[in-house]
Formats: C-alpha cells, structure tokens, sequence
C-alpha cells in the first residue's frame, strides 16, 4: 500500500526523520534558507500533511492550495500564531504543537538573557576579545545585581513558572500576574505572589514576559507599561516579539526610562531595528528552545502526532479536536 504524501519544512533531526521516513513518503525541505512562501505553497500541493516551522504561514489560501488531502499540520513549536486554526478546522485539518517539552530550555534561555544583560556579558566579551581590555579597574563594565533583586513574570504558566523556580536560587522576590492565579501550593513552593499588571511593572528590576501570541496579547507591552517601570529595571522578552510595541520600546531604551533590555524575539523577525543595537541591550536570533535535546524531542512529537493520525488515532497534542469530527 502507498504511503501517504508528507511535506516536511525542515530535514529535522536523525531519530525523527528515520520514524517520519517508515510512515510517509515525505518530502523535505532541504534548504539552508526557509523555503519562500512561493516554494512552499508549491510543494505543499496535493499533500497529506505536513509537518512546519514557525516560520510557515498556514491561512485560508496554504489549505486551498494543498487541497482536499490535507489532514494534519503539525507545527514544531509549541507557540501556534503561524496557524490559523479556525481555518484549519473549517478544512478538517488537524493542527498540533509541541507543548510540555521546551519549558525548562526556555526558562535556561530566559535566565541567560538576564544574566547577560545584568552583568553586562556581552560587552565583558567584546572587550575580552578585542584587546580592548588593559587593566583590571574598579568601576569598570559594572552591571547589576540579580540576586536579592524583584523578578516580575508576565504569564505564569509553565515557562513562567519554570523561570521563578530558577529565581529561588538567588533568592528573589517573585511576582506574577496571568489571567488567573495559580494554585497556592505553587505559588509557596515558587515563593510567588500574585500581584496585578501594573504592580508587576511597577515594582520590578526584571520583568520577564511570557505570555502566548494572540490577539488579546498583541501589543500588550506599550508606552503605559514602560512608563510604569523603575529606570533601573530591564524587560527581557523570549516568548514573542509582537507582544511589546518595539517602538514603544525603542522610545523606553532612548529616554532612559528602563535600563536595558534582552530580547530573543521581534516584531518582525528577523528584522532587528537599528534602535535596538544598543549596548544595554541583549539580542539573540529567537534561540528559547535551541538545545539539541529539546529541539530533537519537538520534532518528534510532530512526527508522533502525524503518525498517530495516519493510524487512526487522536494526536497527543491536538489543538482542534473538532476537526476530526465528520460532516
Ligand atoms: C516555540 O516553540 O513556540 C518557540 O518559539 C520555538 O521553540
């Protein structure tokens, strides 16, 4: 029996490849760059499924060119702001992410970024390399201190709470705010107090984002929020770059009114703007989950819940469930 046709955007890793290979006929995406849209949509034609990046837009005119076949398209991230999933389900398309795996990765991610952009690493290292060091001095490339400090965590979910956990070991106070507030026993075994928004930017050294990407979140973090903060506090942002007003922020960074920023996402990635090349601010090209360990793990619950739904089964981690219902 012919397998079915898969386009996978990526060659993904050796462990998810051999398994993706034994159920599909896959075709990959072999390119160093990220395919066009014009190749994607061209090869994505008259496929079963699909297995994509974040970097791939899935709307209304991908699923009238892949056609009738399509079945599933399994995102390798666990963030799903490419995807329009209303449209999928109107396809009968089955979407799915990678939640569960990456939150410990991007908490390690998340704490760099502070780390670096308290303690000034990244100009320390330029200085280091360069020869531009001559002498040990006093004042010299003095950052900040972490520990002891306040960390506010915006969204406190599991990279949120993955990311307080880490903040016990510098013995901070944490506060949070979310749509909701977590259960008690998490908030005494994470030290956290759930505060409102404002309060969070308000007292603060480090305001930590992480919240999804939707609507409701989308340029959530503006002029009000970094007037709100002390200008000795930092934004550090590794969820994603459309939650804050780049330009807002820009505008926070020139007039001093927060201290710095490390940021491992932008508005239009991978656009950086000029105003954001600045030496109190951190940048990284959207590395939150970039370890091999976990990368080959999302990859590999793609591939599980392509698999599962070829063999009759409801993938693990589907998102619109509806969308398997018959008409
Ligand atoms: C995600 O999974 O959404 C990240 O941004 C990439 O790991």
């Amino acid at each position: 029996m012919s397998k079915p046709k898969l386009l996978s955007t990526h060659l993904l890793f050796e462990r998810p490849r051999k398994k993706l290979d034994e159920y599909f006929e896959v075709e990959y995406w072999m390119g160093e760059e990220r395919p066009s849209r014009e190749e994607f949509l061209k090869r994505v034609a008259g496929k079963d499924a699909l297995v994509c990046l974040l970097t791939e837009k899935i709307d209304e005119q991908m699923l009238e060119i892949a056609g009738p076949h399509l079945r599933i398209v399994a995102n390798v991230a666990v963030g799903y702001d490419n995807i329009d999933v209303l449209a999928c389900t109107k396809h009968h398309v089955a979407v799915t992410n990678t939640p569960g795996v990456l939150d410990e990765t991007t908490a390690d991610f998340t704490w760099a970024l502070l780390m670096a952009v308290a303690r000034r690493l990244i100009e320390a290292d330029r200085m280091a390399r360069s020869g531009a060091w001559k002498k040990w001095n006093l004042d010299q490339l003095c950052g900040t201190d972490i520990w002891g400090k306040t960390l506010g965590i915006i969204g406190f979910g599991r990279i949120g709470r993955a990311v307080a956990r880490r903040a016990l070991g510098f013995r901070m106070r944490v506060i949070y705010s979310g749509t909701s507030r977590a259960p008690l026993e998490i908030e005494k075994e994470l030290n956290a107090e759930y505060v409102s928004r404002d309060a969070v930017f308000e007292q603060a050294d480090f305001v930590s984002l992480h919240v999804p990407l939707n609507p409701a979140t989308r340029g959530l973090i503006g002029p009000q929020e970094f007037a709100r903060m002390k200008s000795t506090a930092f934004l550090i942002n590794t969820t994603r770059g459309p939650v804050v007003q780049e330009a807002a922020l820009i505008d926070a960074l020139e007039r001093g009114l927060i201290a710095g920023a490390a940021l491992d996402v932008f508005e239009r990635e991978p656009i950086i703007p000029d105003g954001l090349r600045r030496d109190n601010v951190v940048l990284a090209p959207h590395l939150g989950s970039a370890s091999i360990e976990t990368r080959t793990k999302m990859a590999m619950i793609a591939v599980e819940n392509a698999i599962a739904l070829f063999s009759g089964q409801r993938p693990p981690t589907i998102l619109n469930p509806e969308a398997l219902l018959k008409t």
